[in-house]
């Protein structure tokens, strides 16, 4: 009774409230989104009931409404031409068929289309019914084997429809039902918590679960609104992230799935979400002499940054504090102070020991081999005429703009954006400048084209390289107290000297 009371008092403050932007935004939190579609159904007993709505909201407000006559189920709206149309089905009712149709949004009601509670599942309007010991349940509207109380009719809110598993008098055992066996009168339907019915691994990364509520009980924010909290995560730009309606997930590497919560007082807040039994978790794609894609498998031993500084140990807060600590990311494989990608960045990484560089980028580790280099592209001889369209390098950090760092008296014609070039035929091909303050360029991650004659074996190219060869990347930084310059073989080495750094070709 109490809740009922709140209920209609929250009921009474939105509609008081009417230009509350607050009740306008949060009439979208208890539907599932289901973007460019609608949901059709030609045979449905009842038709769906079509509105003007100003606005999305004012729409899902309209179907939060339930009348006497119309149980709205969900609905669909038409950006477009504001029309509201309001579903007395969802999408499991036999006939009913989803259709993609742009600028239409489906959202349906979590309780129909979910098949895990919350709490004690009061709200459960979902189809299961069978008992946990797999018994048929008995329909409502019958009185055989069972006798009982609970007429639909006169329970109207509690959609005691067909023979469902329900929760009307939110017993704390969960949704049951009276059984169409004799002996048994009623039993619970054992159906699953939403924080069980898909485990978690790690730290919850890929976790796609319908989790929708905090540690404490709080219901989660919808990621793509932005009251109560504002905050970065819309869902339009991390469209990998599953984002979706107000689930708990990991978009930024925490310890476990989170969301932003519907408590002005809680900005955001941990989710209790099952572990999956590690068993046979052991990374079958490891690698430790080289690393593939993004590296997150690598479990080598390098510890020094491409300019030869130390890495700092994971279990360390010195010189660096940080909050990748080895017992907070256990699957992480953060050893001792090895490279390692443990929140999805381009390459590997570490922390260094050196006060002024808080970290950098393992660009020292190869790629591995085996990998088909992602892109078709290759250039002839040194590539001096490589005219592509690739802009990362071959560990696959992004390259900067070539605009950033044009050296006066050097032609910059070709050097367009931050493509991959050769302005002064390194006889190793292209490179670019790197985005990595660390790494002031690199070799781009192109193969020479096979019919090309290797560079030693053609005597036009050498010819070439010794024209032209004196260019100079002016680049040098400094780097842990370092120079950084090129050596004749494309790996890095520190030098003490102060000056420019020459590309080797010119000594
Ligand atoms: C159902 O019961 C739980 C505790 O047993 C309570 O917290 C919750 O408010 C109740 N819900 C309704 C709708 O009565
Ligand atoms: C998290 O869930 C587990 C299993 O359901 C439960 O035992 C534990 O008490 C929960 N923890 C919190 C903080 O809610
Ligand atoms: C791990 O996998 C292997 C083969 O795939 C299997 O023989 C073994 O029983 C598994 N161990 C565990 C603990 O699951
Ligand atoms: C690192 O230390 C600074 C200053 O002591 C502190 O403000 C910050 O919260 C710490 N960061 C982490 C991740 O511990
Ligand atoms: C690059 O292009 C120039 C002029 O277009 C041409 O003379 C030269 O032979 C080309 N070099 C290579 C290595 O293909
Ligand atoms: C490179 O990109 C430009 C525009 O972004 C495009 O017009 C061109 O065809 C691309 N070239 C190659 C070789 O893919
Ligand atoms: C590079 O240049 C762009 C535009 O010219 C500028 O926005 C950007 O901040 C520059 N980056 C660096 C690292 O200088
Ligand atoms: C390059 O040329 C040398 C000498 O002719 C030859 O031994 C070598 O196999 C060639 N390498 C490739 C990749 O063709």
């Amino acid at each position: 009774m109490k809740a009922e009371i709140i209920w209609i008092y929250k009921l009474f403050l939105c509609v008081v409230l009417a230009v509350n932007s607050e009740c306008r935004k949060q009439s979208l939190q208890q539907y599932q989104k289901s973007e460019d579609t609608r949901l059709l159904c030609p045979d449905c007993p009842q038709p769906s009931m079509v509105k003007y709505s100003r606005s999305l909201e004012h729409c899902a407000r309209k179907c939060s409404k339930n009348k006497k006559t119309f149980t709205c189920r969900a609905f669909y709206f038409d950006h477009q031409n504001r029309k509201c149309h309001l579903l007395p089905f969802d999408r499991f009712m036999d006939g009913a068929h989803r259709e993609y149709r742009v600028n239409f949004d489906l959202y349906e009601k979590k309780d129909y289309v979910r098949e895990c509670i919350i709490g004690s599942g009061v709200n459960y309007k979902g189809r299961r019914a069978v008992t946990k010991d797999k018994i048929p349940c008995q329909s409502w509207t019958e009185s055989f084997p069972h006798e009982h109380t609970f007429q639909p009719a006169r329970l109207g809110k509690k959609d005691l429809n067909g023979n469902f598993c329900r929760n009307p008098k939110n017993e704390s055992s969960g949704p049951w039902c009276f059984t169409t066996d004799p002996e048994v009168r009623h039993q619970e339907c054992g159906l699953p918590q939403c924080s069980q019915v898909e485990c978690m691994r790690c730290n919850g990364e890929d976790y796609k679960g319908p989790m929708d509520h905090t540690d404490s009980g709080k219901e989660c924010q919808r990621w793509d609104s932005s009251k109560p909290h504002r905050h970065p995560y819309q869902p339009k730009k991390y469209p990998d992230k599953g984002l979706n309606d107000n689930y708990c997930r990991n978009p930024d590497n925490r310890l476990r799935p989170w969301c932003y919560t519907l408590d002005p007082q809680t900005p955001w807040e941990y989710c209790n979400i099952s572990v999956c039994d590690p068993g046979n978790d052991s990374d079958v794609d490891a690698t430790s002499s080289c690393f593939r894609e993004q590296g997150q498998s690598y479990h080598g031993t390098v510890s020094v940054t491409p300019s030869g500084v130390t890495c700092q140990r994971w279990d360390s807060q010195f010189p660096h504090n940080h909050t990748y600590s080895p017992q907070n990311y256990k699957c992480k494989d953060l050893r001792e102070n090895y490279c390692r990608n443990p929140d999805g960045a381009e390459i590997p990484w570490c922390f260094t020991t050196d006060p002024n560089q808080r970290l950098a980028f393992c660009t020292n580790i190869p790629r591995c081999e085996t990998e088909n280099i992602d892109t078709e592209d290759c250039y002839e001889d040194n590539g001096g005429n490589y005219t592509g369209n690739l802009s990362k390098t071959r560990s696959g950090i992004p390259c900067g703009l070539w605009a950033n760092h044009s050296n006066s008296g050097e032609s910059s014609v070709g050097l367009e954006r931050n493509l991959c070039r050769n302005p002064d035929q390194d006889k190793h091909g292209p490179w670019c400048h790197t985005t990595d303050p660390s790494i002031p360029w690199d070799y781009c991650k192109l193969k020479r084209c096979d019919k090309s004659p290797n560079i030693s074996a053609h005597p036009r190219s050498i010819s070439l390289v010794s024209k032209t060869s004196c260019f100079i990347h002016k680049t040098t930084r400094i780097v842990g107290g370092a120079q950084v310059h090129k050596a004749k073989d494309g790996s890095w080495v520190v030098s003490i000297q102060k000056g420019v750094g020459y590309s080797t070709d010119c000594l």
